[in-house]
């Protein structure tokens, strides 16, 4: 129907006869004269329509918003001092031919050019939203980002293997969205968390390297980097160890941002171990682009009578820390109270400070409620360690470390982008040597950090056992950009044997094992490769690339916060006769 895009349009095609389809954008009346920007997925163009013509101008006079046209229309220079540079269509104009309306439009909901639409709207009439330039520049460099990838990882010899949805319960730490089976009662499919498990066992199979693009289900609580489905860069491969993987995954990554933003990521990322990055920084996703650290204060409190400092710093489980704020003398006690309230939300039961005037004086160049608290020694030992400067202002996270880190760690971020002291740039990190377990107190049981298949750095299954669980370290690998965790991965448990004990230690004892696992149990014992992986949240990365502030930019159709899809007004009640099919009675609700 077309012989160009709409926003293809330019002086090249000066006195052509083209023709184009699209969307009305605008339509303005001037004189006598109709203007109508059309618009497609590659921009807009003006077309004019003037009265010789009084069908056709009877036509155009019909047209509202959001028609669908075809208009045939001869090129030409646009008058002087009507052309508009910015637009790649803007020095010229179509004049209008023939007309064609194929199809007409309600009123839109909202208009495409408003900025303060609710999302809600916009999720309801997602088709009519990702009409938006804007979105439509995202879901382009979204395709652009995955065919990239698989570029890459189709000339590195990865083979692409689709493996099932349907499927059993993957263990990624989140609860399972479940399918019931019509053909076995009181059975159920679980939706994969990941494909884990089938990319494992694909290395059992001989494939040697795999990838996949890849729809995983978790049933979480939702943020702003998180939906309930999302999409994984998946990637496994046999025989290669740590440094072999996270060499191809940066290749990778590098290609990518070259390609997509022309954008020269370092040639080798830095590695910092996990108990770094939560040293410094309060957590294992840095930014770090923020110049802002921790710094372990608790061995200079350890004696003072504060109970608030002393108390966590002499609790093996405690922590007390400073964070030095460049500058940040100046923020008012408003503002103090502000960043308490803040911390309070990570469950920090305050923010003590010191402000610092001028540290050569000593305590009388310092300003602080706590200051009277403080022997000289700990406020000397605790201004030379943070090397603070006359100008800063000290905060103080002390209770359990967990507690201190995650309300500093979020503090440090907070801080960063209210002062403007987020650099520019990327700035990509690997994490490694994390923990093999953590401990929940709540339920008194070990957790995986990663997931139950990952290797740990012991060799042998007597080793595991031997000592303090918490101590261990596995062979697992996150990749971070920017504060956020866009891959992890690690090298797998390949033995049989170790696979039980770290299941064990975790609480699935042998019997729960082989009914959930047995599969996996037998393929180890049937020549499994050393084999490892990775995945990355494809949609955290095209966030990143396309500077989306929420994943849902990024997808065509997203959930809500709720996991609700607005448009077709998932998840809904299904009748009676589909129950009784698939064997499901409901429990009446309490408010029933
Ligand atoms: P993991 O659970 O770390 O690892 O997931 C890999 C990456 O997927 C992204 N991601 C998400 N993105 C959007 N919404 C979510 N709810 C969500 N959850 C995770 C993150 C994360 O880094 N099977 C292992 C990988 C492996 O070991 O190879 C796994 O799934 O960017
Ligand atoms: P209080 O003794 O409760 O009046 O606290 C004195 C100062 O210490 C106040 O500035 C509090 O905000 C701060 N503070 C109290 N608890 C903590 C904590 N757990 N971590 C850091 N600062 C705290």
């Amino acid at each position: 129907m077309r012989t160009h895009y709409c926003g293809e349009v330019t002086e090249e095609h000066l006195d052509e006869i083209v023709e184009i389809c699209g969307w009305v954008h605008r339509r303005r009346d001037h004189g006598g004269v109709i203007f109508i920007d059309l618009r497609d997925r590659e921009g807009l163009v003006q077309v004019v329509f003037d009265p010789d013509d009084p069908q056709m101008f009877a036509l155009a006079e019909r047209v509202r918003p959001e028609f669908v046209l075809h208009v045939t229309g001869r090129v030409r220079r646009r008058p002087k001092g009507t052309e508009n540079p910015g637009m790649r269509t803007g020095r010229i104009e179509l004049f209008g031919q023939a007309l064609e309306i194929l199809n007409t439009a309600k009123t839109p909901p909202f208009q495409l050019d408003d900025d303060d639409v609710g999302e809600d709207v916009r999720l309801r009439y997602r088709y009519i939203d990702l009409r938006r330039p804007e979105m439509q520049r995202r879901l382009r460099t979204r395709a652009r980002v995955t065919g990239v990838l698989r570029r890459y990882l189709d000339e590195h010899g990865f083979l692409d293997v689709e493996t099932p949805m349907l499927t059993r319960a993957t263990p990624e730490g989140a609860r399972d969205y479940l399918v019931p089976s019509r053909v076995h009662p009181g059975a159920f499919y679980a939706l994969p968390q990941s494909p884990q498990l089938f990319k494992q066992l694909l290395m059992m199979a001989g494939m040697d390297r795999y990838y996949q693009v890849v729809r995983c289900f978790r049933d979480e609580d939702l943020r702003a980097d998180r939906q309930p489905e999302f999409t994984q860069l998946d990637v496994e491969t046999a025989f290669l160890e740590e440094d072999g993987i996270m060499e191809l995954m940066e290749g990778m990554i590098r290609d990518l941002f070259s390609t997509v933003l022309d954008v020269q990521l370092p040639e080798r990322f830095p590695r910092m171990t996990w108990a770094e990055t939560v040293r410094r920084f309060g957590i294992d996703r840095p930014d770090l682009r923020i110049p802002l650290e921790l710094t372990e204060v608790s061995d200079l409190v350890d004696g003072v009578e504060f109970k608030v400092f002393s108390g966590p710093a002499r609790d093996p489980k405690g922590r007390v820390a400073a964070l030095r704020v460049p500058a940040g003398f100046e923020l008012t006690r408003k503002q103090i109270d502000d960043y308490t309230g803040f911390v309070g939300r990570y469950g920090a039961k305050g923010l003590a400070y010191i402000k610092v005037n001028d540290p050569s004086r000593g305590r009388d160049g310092l300003q602080s409620p706590i200051l009277k608290f403080l022997p000289d020694a700990a406020v000397h030992g605790i201004l030379e360690r943070t090397a603070a400067e006359a100008g800063d202002l000290i905060f103080f996270g002390a209770d359990k470390a967990a507690v201190v880190n995650d309300a500093l760690g979020a503090l440090r971020v907070k801080l960063g982008h209210d002062l403007g002291l987020v650099e520019p740039g990327w700035r990509p990190l690997w994490v490694v040597d994390f923990p093999m377990f953590e401990y929940d107190d709540k339920d008194g049981r070990l957790y995986s950090l990663h997931h139950p298949f990952t290797a740990p750095r012991v060799e042998r299954v007597e080793e595991l056992r031997q000592g303090d669980p918490e101590k261990l370290l596995s062979r697992a690998y996150d990749m971070v950009l920017n504060g956020s965790e866009i891959g992890g991965g690690s090298i797998r448990i390949h033995r049989p044997e170790m696979q039980q004990a770290v299941l064990g230690m975790l609480g699935i004892d042998e019997e729960e094992a082989r009914e959930k696992f047995g599969f996996l149990l037998d393929a180890l014992e049937h020549g499994a490769p050393p084999h490892g992986g990775i995945a990355f949240g494809l949609d955290r990365l095209v966030m990143l690339i396309t500077g989306s502030g929420s994943i849902r930019d990024v997808m065509a159709f997203p959930k809500t916060q709720t996991a609700t899809c607005l448009l077709t007004e998932a998840p809904a009640p299904v009748g009676e006769d589909q129950l009784r099919e698939l064997h499901i009675r409901l429990r009446p609700s309490a408010k029933e």
